[in-house]
């Protein structure tokens, strides 16, 4: 071999590569090209071998060669890599383009429960006037849902509760949130302004407007020189904040064991205006509550001396409070988790 023949045969590989280089599809040839040609076993070292058969003088020449030939190839593979690498990417970008300007995807988001919604719109009226959130217990005993409550064993009001007793002895779930009021006479000294929301249940014959689930406020206020003129002038306040400004409200006599006198408070019939109709039984009112002056006995259940204190209470129907502002007419509907009839609060 003499040095033509080497120069020829390095010109041929270079060539040989750069055509290569230019075929290859993809940077994983490249790199296969890269290694057969420039790697420690390729090619380009093979070829050299044949230096060492030269005659001295002509080595650096075919040194110098070789060193030119290798620079040319790695430039070009380089180059080659670039030019795949782009190609690559903007297939890449092309295939996995997102269109920004698309409408999202909705999220479904929930929304408060019409019964959370009024128990917090009672609140929000009751608490301007100094009334506390208080919570009691769904599992009662019979002396606080009945007995300090002014309702004997064997009491025939019971009728009015009756209701699901538990396998503990003198346990039930509560039928009213009345109980709270003991329990809050109980544990705080007077003043007592206190407002307790709960869910209820009863043995019930289940129907529009009864269910055997269902959720009360209960009030509470105790305190020295309390009247029921008291309570008329709040309850009245009340009718206004949740009915609107001008709602036209009266009380009528009612019986409950733990008061007395007691009250049923009416406020005119929202359907129609007090004309009278089918909504109000043509009476032109709409019963939202019962209430009245805390029995002495009560009190003293409570731990308190009526002929220092007095109070009053009163204790309305979620549901009926709800169906009153929404137009609802049957409180089944808010414990069956129908999306339909709950995405209406929105
Ligand atoms: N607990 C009664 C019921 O469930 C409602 C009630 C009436 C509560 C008069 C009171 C009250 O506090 O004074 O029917």
């Amino acid at each position: 071999m003499d040095l033509a023949g080497l120069t020829r045969d390095l010109e041929a590989l270079r060539d040989d590569a750069l055509a290569g280089l230019a075929a290859a599809p993809d940077a994983a040839a490249v790199a296969a090209l890269d290694v057969d040609v420039l790697g420690r076993k390729g090619r380009l070292t093979g070829v050299l071998r044949g230096i060492g058969a030269l005659p001295a003088e002509d080595r650096p020449t075919v040194g110098a060669i070789a060193n030119t030939i290798r620079g040319e190839i790695k430039d070009a593979i380089a180059a080659r890599g670039r030019v795949l690498r782009s190609g690559e990417l903007a297939g890449r970008l092309a295939a996995e383009a997102v269109d920004v300007t698309l409408p999202g995807r909705p999220v479904r988001r929930g929304t408060y429960h019409p019964i959370a919604t009024t128990i917090e719109r009672i609140a929000e009226a009751f608490g301007q006037f100094g009334f506390v959130v208080y919570e009691g217990p769904e599992i009662e005993d019979d002396l606080n849902n009945f007995q300090l409550l002014n309702i004997p064993p064997d009491h025939p009001a019971r009728d009015l509760w009756d209701t699901l007793y538990l396998d503990v002895e003198g346990h039930l779930l509560r039928t009213h949130t009345s109980p709270g009021q003991i329990r809050v006479m109980q544990s705080t000294a007077p003043p007592i302004r206190a407002l307790l929301p709960g869910r209820c249940f009863r043995y019930e014959n289940v129907a529009a407007d009864r269910n055997f689930e269902f959720f009360q406020v209960e009030g509470l206020m105790v305190d020295e020189g309390t009247t029921l003129g008291d309570l008329k002038g709040l309850l009245d306040q009340f009718a206004q904040a949740l009915f609107g400004a001008g709602t036209r409200t009266r009380f009528r006599p009612g019986y409950y064991p733990f008061t007395e006198p007691s009250v049923a408070f009416d406020v005119e019939c929202l359907v129609c205006g007090g004309v009278g109709c089918p909504a109000c039984k043509r009476s032109g009112w709409m019963t939202i509550l019962g209430a009245g002056m805390v029995h002495p006995v009560v009190l003293q259940s409570g731990g308190l001396d009526p002929e220092r204190y007095q109070g009053f209470a009163f204790g309305m129907g979620v549901e009926r409070i709800s169906n009153l502002r929404h137009g609802v007419g049957d409180l089944r509907l808010y414990l069956e988790n129908d999306l339909r009839f709950l995405d209406g609060f929105r």
